[in-house]
């Protein structure tokens, strides 16, 4: 038999595809789980899995010659980026014409590169975003459900006001606080006892040692030690790792057909492999889930598509900046790659914005306050498939990201006024480039639920095809997105097993 089937498959294991296999195989139904990326679980000569943000090899990055950082300069000097050799690195940067998009790849997808923020957004806003979805349900269900299973905690505060390790936060905190604003912590993934004996010096140090973007070798607990964890203990779920899921057709009898692509680390495809099964879920992330839905709809594999898969695509408002601080406002040398504390603006009707705190961990006194603005841009786009050339397109434009600058900018206007302080310069490539807007850390949208799918996630048209992941968010949650990725997949597999699987 060419076709290896099984009941139920996964592509992806993010957030959305790991919720999706925890959730079938305790359910007892047997499930494959597709992953492009590698599984991070052995560690190289240097006796760790993951390299540091500071000295990147070929595991920091997905297929490149050289590093592509979000600070690509400091004083405007090339000093971040490293050429490195190609290799299925952890973190990839996806570039349109004029957005770029970071995501991570292996087991686990943007959990093992992430900031492990871990916020609930606010109740008006979601319920505003979902407007077919319980809030009631999510908000007494789902969002605690996935709280628990992905291990969230919160930074002991005595321990917060007494660090080193976040005195940048605390200047932040405090800067914001002159110009009236509010901040709120926010809860993690990261392990805080962890992080505080690393502090201590009687554990390694990751967090405190500059780990994030290119992953953790302690203290977090991204998906391979939580939700996959949990699955591959069931005995039910299967994982090929290094396996890129290229097409989904249907056969005559309604069960789906996917062809594969097998890579080695050289990124040479090695086997082309086809997969069948009855329950096929997708869960490749913004990008991935929707390039594959368009690829099927524009090629003719999954002619009836609905017409909205590919739209609905925004950034969640992202822009990176820096602030420049005064001589005797030290931020500290020593820095958690950890963020702990927003910013909360986003009550103000005429400029919301809720801005992470972020670190910048080069280990010398910078003087330099880094934020992470999350605004509340209106602005979506959509994406296209063009089949002569088998690529992707993505409609956003600069003008686009202008609106999340000028919103950024109406607050840290505020906060500069307050504070006799100016933007730092010298951080994203060019003299004169202070909002870094033409990346983002939060793809949302493309395949919306309620629009592209039903209220479930259930793709229109293609009965048992399923997506769970953030591609079913409209462009914009106004906090950190992977909490209610996770939320939501949660509801969606309730619903399925309820009332899809039954025999
Ligand atoms: P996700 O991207 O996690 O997973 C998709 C997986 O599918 C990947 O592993 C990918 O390789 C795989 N895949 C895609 N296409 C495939 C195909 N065709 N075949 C096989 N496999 C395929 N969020 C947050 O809430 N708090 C935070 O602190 C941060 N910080 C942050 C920092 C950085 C640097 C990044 C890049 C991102 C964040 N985020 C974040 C965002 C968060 O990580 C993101 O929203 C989620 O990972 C999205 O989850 P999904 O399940 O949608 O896909």
């Amino acid at each position: 038999d060419a076709v290896d089937s099984a009941p139920a498959i996964v592509v992806g294991s993010g957030y959305g595809g790991a919720v999706a296999a925890l959730r079938l195989a305790q359910a007892g139904i047997r499930t494959l789980v597709l992953e492009m990326g590698r599984l991070w679980n052995t560690a190289g000569p240097d006796g760790k899995v993951f390299c540091t943000t500071s000295a990147p090899d070929h595991r920091s990055m997905w297929f490149r010659t050289r590093t592509e950082a979000p600070l690509g300069t400091f004083l405007w000097l090339d000093v971040v980026n490293r050429d490195i050799g190609r290799y299925p690195g952890v973190l990839d940067r996806v570039h349109f014409d004029q957005m770029s998009v970071y995501v991570g790849r292996g087991v686990g997808g943007g959990s093992l590169v992430n900031g492990s923020m871990a916020v609930t957004p606010s109740r008006s806003y979601f319920a505003e975003q979902f407007p077919t979805v319980d809030a009631d349900e999510m908000y007494g269900t789902y969002f605690p459900r996935a709280r628990a299973a992905l291990g969230v905690n919160s930074v002991d505060p005595a321990w917060f006001e007494s660090t080193e390790w976040y005195r940048f936060t605390r200047v932040s905190r405090k800067h914001a606080e002159k110009a009236g604003l509010r901040t709120t912590f926010v809860p993690s993934v990261y392990d805080f006892g962890h992080m505080q004996r690393e502090a201590a010096g009687t554990a390694p140090k990751s967090a405190l040692g500059g780990e994030v973007i290119y992953g953790n070798n302690q203290g977090k607990r991204s998906l391979d030690k939580t939700y996959l964890a949990a699955a591959l203990g069931t005995g039910n779920v299967t994982l090929h790792t290094l396996e890129k899921v290229r097409a989904i057709s249907r056969a005559p009898d309604g069960t789906y057909v996917l062809t594969a692509e097998r890579i080695d680390e050289t990124g040479k495809v090695v086997a082309t492999k086809e997969y069948g099964c009855t329950y096929l879920f997708l869960g490749g992330g913004s990008i991935g889930t929707t390039e594959l839905l368009l690829r099927a709809r524009e090629t003719g594999t999954l002619p009836d598509l609905d017409a909205r898969v590919g739209a609905g695509w925004g950034t969640n408002g992202n822009v990176m900046l820096g602030r420049a601080n005064h001589l005797w406002d030290t931020v500290g040398a020593n820095q958690s790659t950890m963020p702990v504390m927003g910013i909360d603006d986003w009550a103000n009707t005429a400029n919301p914005v809720f801005a992470e705190i972020a670190p910048l961990p080069t280990g010398l006194e910078h003087w330099v306050s880094l934020y992470l603005a999350i605004t509340r841009n209106p602005e979506r786009a959509s994406f296209s498939y063009d089949t002569g050339s088998d690529r992707l397109r993505l409609g956003w434009t600069a003008a686009h990201s202008a609106v999340s600058v000028a919103m950024a900018k109406r607050l840290f206007d505020r906060i500069n006024a307050a504070n006799a302080t100016i933007y730092r310069y010298d951080l994203f490539g060019s003299r004169s480039k202070v909002f870094a807007d033409d990346f983002t850390y939060h793809p949302l949208g493309g395949c919306v639920l309620g629009r592209a799918t039903d209220d479930y996630g259930r793709v229109r048209g293609y009965p048992r095809l399923y997506v769970t992941d953030g591609s079913l968010v409209p462009g914009s949650l106004g906090v950190n997105p992977f909490v209610t990725i996770t939320a939501l997949a949660e509801r969606t597999m309730a619903r399925v097993l309820a009332e899809d699987t039954a025999p």
